[in-house]
């Protein structure tokens, strides 16, 4: 009955999480709210809260999971991708750890973890099923074949949608984090208020740049024409916005299950805390016969939950690594 520590700092948000034999028995997030007084994250800010908040973060996912750190047998850590300061907060505490209780290192890669977080709670897709990772940096249909088999086969050619959402609101004046600002105001807007065009990207790759210029000149044009357009307009904004985001993630999601012939269909990452993906997601799954899966809403945004459970389906394998292993800002799969 392995016990993993699970260790997350990839971006701003300090993680930690106890997974006992695949259940997990805690799971702590210290957010970072000093990015909020420049719009965004600050990567040296980041490191540094990242220091003040790991020892008391791991500290209290002991005491949650109600075990001691003697009870440990693994430490986990996402090793990338993400901001490199960021990660060597969590790199470097999970190998001191590591060293001082003797015990196995498992590097996890912080976009597998993304996927694995279906595997916390029941249901569980089977293999293969295709997995929709969207968040702040990335935005991929991932086939996942097994555990540790994946394959992205479309992805970004520019920004991520999460950047897409928190670009957005910014241009509309609204504080950071974007993303969860536009989902409550398009539950109370107005959908089909106006138009953005949709991207014609061939095959299963995203552009999300084009949209993000598209939403910036409407809201010039109209700021020209009512000083006060933001504010009088701001939920139907929203929700025409989310919209656009949701059909264009959702249209090219359909097209994999095609060509894919996949029947469980899967969404991870952070916008996928996003109400408008999640009850999209719902509806195309009944019209297409899929099985859906979206994570608990914890287990979406950056936590270490999902390092814990990816790091207890290494340490079945074995899959260890040694102290000499570095944080990697870009880490394929
Ligand atoms: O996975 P994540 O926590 O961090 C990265 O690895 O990037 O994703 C963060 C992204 C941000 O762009 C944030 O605005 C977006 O997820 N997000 C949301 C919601 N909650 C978080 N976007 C839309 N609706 C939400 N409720
Ligand atoms: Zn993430």
């Amino acid at each position: 009955m392995p016990v993993i520590l699970g260790i997350e700092s990839s971006c701003d948000e300090t993680s930690a999480s106890i997974c006992a034999d695949g259940k997990i028995l805690s799971n702590v997030i210290a957010n970072q709210t000093i990015h909020e007084a420049y719009g965004g994250v600050v990567p040296e800010l980041a490191s540094r809260v990242h220091q003040q908040n790991i020892v008391p973060a791991v500290q209290q996912s002991i005491v949650n999971a109600k075990i001691s750190k003697n009870d440990i047998d693994a430490v986990a850590f996402t090793r990338g991708p993400g901001l490199l300061g960021s990660l060597l907060v969590g790199v470097s505490f999970a190998k001191a750890f590591a060293l001082a209780r003797n015990l196995p290192l498992i590097e996890v890669n912080h976009m597998q973890a993304h996927v694995l977080a279906h595997f916390i709670d029941e249901p569980k897709p089977s293999f293969p099923f295709l997995c929709l990772t969207v968040s702040g940096g990335h935005t991929q249909i991932v086939l996942v074949k097994d555990y540790f088999n994946m394959e992205i086969v479309g992805q970004t050619n520019d920004d991520a949608a999460g950047e897409a959402l928190d670009k957005t609101s910014k241009i509309l004046g609204l504080p950071y984090p974007g993303g969860p600002m536009i989902d409550k105001y398009a539950r109370i807007g107005n959908p089909n208020a106006y138009q953005f065009p949709e991207p014609q990207i061939p095959g299963l790759d995203f552009s999300f740049s084009g949209l993000k210029t598209a939403i910036l000149y409407f809201i010039r044009d109209n700021t020209r024409l009512n000083p006060n357009f933001v504010q009088d307009n701001i939920a139907d904004i929203c929700a025409s916005v989310e919209k656009r985001i949701v059909t264009i993630l959702l249209n090219k999601l359909k097209k994999a299950a095609q060509q894919y012939d996949v029947k469980d269909v899967a969404l991870a990452g952070g916008v996928s805390a996003n109400t408008g993906l999640r009850n999209g997601l719902k509806v195309l799954g009944e019209e297409m016969a899929w099985n859906t899966f979206i994570p608990q809403f914890q287990y979406c945004t950056d936590n270490a939950a999902m390092i814990a459970i990816a790091g207890y389906y290494k340490y079945l394998k074995g899959d260890f690594v040694g102290q000499d292993t570095a944080p990697l800002a870009r880490m394929p799969f």
